[in-house]
Parts: C-alpha cells; sequence; structure tokens
C-alpha cells in the first residue's frame, strides 16, 4: 500500500532523488555506524578525526586497513537496493543518488553518485590535488613506505574521506542542496538521518514542498515529515519498488 503509493509518487514526479546512508550497504556485508554490532560499537569516534590523522598518519593508516579490507574486499558488490536504485535511474525515475557512504557500491551499480563524504576507494593528496586509487596506498604500505606518499609531489596520502572536523566537499555538498530544494519526492534510505549536514537535506525538501519517503529500518528525526515511512529491510523494499514503479 506504501510501496504502491510511493511508487505513484515517483512516477508522477518531475524529479526524485534518493538519498542514502550505511544502511543501504549492510546487505553488501558492511557494517553500518550506529546499530549493534556497528562501527560505534568497535571504535572509538575520535579515532576517525582530522585532528588523529594529522598527529600520527601512519598509525591512523596502519589501523584503517584493517578496516578497509573489510569493506573493500573483492566479494563486497552492490546489493539488490543499490540495483533497484540503478534500474529506476536507468528508466528515467530518479535523477540521481546523493550519498553519505563511502564504500563506492552506487557507481559500482551504475547510478550517477553525489558522494557528500568521499570515496574510501581513493586517496588524496594532503600537499597537492593529486588523487589515486586505494591501491595505491595500500601498495605502499606493504612496500615498507608508512605513511603512503603522493606519487606527484610526495606529500603525505589520506583516505579521500570526510572526518571529523573536516568540511564537507563544498560542491558536492552545493549540489545535494540543490537536488534536494528542487526535488518532487525525496527518498531516504537507510540512514539515521542524524548527522548534519545531511540530516538537513529532508527538511530542504519538505520545506519546499517535496514528498518524502523514508525507507529505514528505525524510527528517524525527521519521520514525523515524511508523508511515507517505511520501516523495513531496504534490500526487500526497494526492489518492491522499483518493480511497482514499472507497472504504475
Ligand atoms: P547510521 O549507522 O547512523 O544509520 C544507518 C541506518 O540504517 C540505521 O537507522 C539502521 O537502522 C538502518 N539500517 C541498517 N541496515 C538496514 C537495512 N538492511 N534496511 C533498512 N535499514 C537499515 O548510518 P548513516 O546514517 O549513514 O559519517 O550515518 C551517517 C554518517 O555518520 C556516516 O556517513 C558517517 C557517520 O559519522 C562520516 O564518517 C563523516
Ligand atoms: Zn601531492
Amino acid at each position: 500500500e506504501d510501496i504502491t503509493a510511493v511508487a505513484r509518487a515517483i512516477s508522477e514526479a518531475e524529479s526524485t532523488v534518493a538519498f542514502t546512508g550505511a544502511g543501504i550497504s549492510t546487505a553488501s556485508g558492511i557494517p553500518d555506524f550506529r546499530s549493534e554490532g556497528g562501527i560505534w560499537d568497535r571504535y572509538d569516534p575520535s579515532e576517525f578525526h582530522y585532528s588523529k590523522f594529522k598527529a600520527d598518519p601512519a598509525a591512523f593508516w596502519e589501523k584503517r586497513l584493517e578496516l578497509y579490507d573489510e569493506i573493500y574486499g573483492e566479494e563486497i558488490r552492490p546489493n539488490s537496493a543499490h540495483e533497484a536504485l540503478a534500474a529506476l535511474e536507468e528508466a528515467g525515475h530518479l535523477d540521481t543518488v546523493i550519498t553519505q557512504n563511502v564504500d563506492g557500491l552506487h557507481a559500482a551499480a551504475g547510478s550517477s553518485v553525489i558522494e557528500i563524504h568521499g570515496n574510501g576507494q581513493r586517496v588524496a593528496c594532503e600537499s597537492c590535488d593529486r588523487t589515486a586509487p586505494l591501491d595505491t596506498a595500500r601498495e605502499q604500505i606493504e612496500n615498507g613506505t608508512l605513511p603512503p606518499e603522493c606519487p606527484d609531489c610526495g606529500g603525505v596520502l589520506k583516505p579521500d574521506v570526510v572526518l571529523f572536523g573536516e568540511q564537507l566537499p563544498r560542491v558536492a555538498l552545493q549540489q545535494a542542496k540543490r537536488l534536494a530544494r528542487d526535488a518532487d519526492v525525496l527518498l531516504a534510505v537507510g540512514s539515521s538521518l542524524t548527522v548534519e549536514p545531511a540530516a538537513s537535506l529532508p527538511r530542504i525538501a519538505t520545506r519546499k514542498g517535496a514528498t518524502l519517503a523514508i525507507v529505514n529500518l528505525e524510527e528517524t528525526p525527521v519521520s514525523e515529515r515524511a508523508e511515507f515511512d517505511i520501516r523495513g529491510d531496504v534490500a526487500n523494499v526497494l526492489p518492491a519498488i522499483r518493480d511497482a514503479v514499472e507497472s504504475v
């Protein structure tokens, strides 16, 4: 019923935008942050602070590589929820995905994506504009260069993700806000919607009259603003929405 109604809203909308969080990737085997067994059960958030990286990039990299093997392992693939969003876009029913995730799975599924927290499969030089694949850093570390160095200027390489204490990428954030402002439907998927400034995107959209549809296992702080608040597993709900859109 809600799924049918969301599908109708999407098929009638001129612009639908998806906004995703870690919950869309749990079915791919990547833990989220705030659920039981999530990242914050295993790591202290202060370990993800930029000051920590600055103080000792070598120690930061050593710790991070364990986690990266888990998150970016060969066997990690997009799941049915990523694929449903890519299929909706392919069929002309979805403009783009804005994501807080750094796992790169939306792009792997074929979606166009705005990554407002960066991408952990990439590294960036602290001293120049150079970016490179994570493997560039991994190979250097395996060969004893720690912290890994920029191939162009020798500067320190950092995972190209937003750490606490860092600004969000300005252009990506502006694009995300503009899309939220212009959307007829905002589909918020697998996010606790608690972290700013990302959490304000649903508010920006609803203030401009957009229909907010949330798909998440649990309630969120903006659930009362949502016209549709679907509590369920995104790996089931998103394919169901895609099917329903196709049969509207
Ligand atoms: P959270 O861990 O805060 O929220 C994930 C949400 O997804 C939770 O509400 C879960 O209940 C839900 N969930 C998990 N698996 C699900 C499934 N299969 N189906 C439906 N819902 C599911 O993750 P985010 O909201 O993405 O930022 O967290 C936002 C930011 O907090 C992250 O990007 C990260 C962190 O600080 C940075 O690292 C900069
Ligand atoms: Zn450099």
